[in-house]
């Protein structure tokens, strides 16, 4: 069996990557499913090293083959602030956040406030060095937040090919086109390759 270990608790999150990879017959485990309750520490300032950090801890730890991603959110007019911080940037609270960032962008017209989300995916195997995959979904931040869907940023962000912000799509809508389904369909081509060169065995411990 190929066994996959995704560095996750997010019962969603590894949902979303299953209908991803579907096809490839690969058995996703999350650390609860393995029994880890270690944390790896997200110390980088890049989402590589943190996903790096994530892919290489859990692997040493659990000796599977092991996918961590980190993510988030990119403004131009702020020097791509919040980046790599965005999960603490204004507060730990979503609406602490939207309104800190609706502060920054105050006075800014629509196209001065163009963003992105970027999602990055280390890939963590014995004997290999680490690869990395990436995914991003251009947007706009809003005035005002609207809709009630997904989580942190997203009832600012417009898409402007669906005009509405992420948080009017449905969970189905998002997953199909958010930057972790991108960088989760690039995961898709390394793990691919990685069954075509004989699915990584379990190290011992
Ligand atoms: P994580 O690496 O997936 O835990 O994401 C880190 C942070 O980036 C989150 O706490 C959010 O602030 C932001 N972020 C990443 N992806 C999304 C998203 O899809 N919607 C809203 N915020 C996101």
């Amino acid at each position: 069996m190929d066994i996959l270990l995704v560095a996750t608790h997010n019962q969603g999150k590894l949902r979303e990557l299953q209908t991803i990879l579907g096809d490839l017959d690969i058995t996703l485990r999350s650390l609860r499913d393995v029994g880890i309750d270690t944390v790896v520490d997200e110390t980088g300032n890049t989402y590589e090293e943190n996903a790096r950090l994530k892919a290489e801890g859990y692997l040493r730890l659990s000796g599977l083959p092991t996918l961590a991603d980190d993510s988030g959110l990119e403004v131009a007019a702020l020097q791509g602030a919040p980046g790599v911080y965005s999960s603490t940037y204004g507060g730990v609270t979503a609406t602490a956040q939207f309104e800190y960032l609706l502060k920054q962008l105050e006075g800014l017209p629509f196209h001065q406030r163009l963003a992105r989300y970027v999602c990055v995916i280390a890939l963590a195997r014995p004997g290999h060095p680490t690869e990395f995959v990436q995914g991003t979904w251009p947007g706009v931040i809003e005035f005002e937040p609207r809709g009630s869907y997904g989580f942190g940023y997203d009832p600012l962000f417009y898409v402007l090919d669906q005009d509405c912000t992420v948080a009017e799509l449905t969970p189905e809508q998002k997953n199909a086109m958010s930057h972790r389904a991108a960088a989760a369909r690039a995961a898709r081509s390394v793990l691919a390759r990685w069954q075509a060169e004989g699915w990584p065995q379990p190290t011992s411990l």
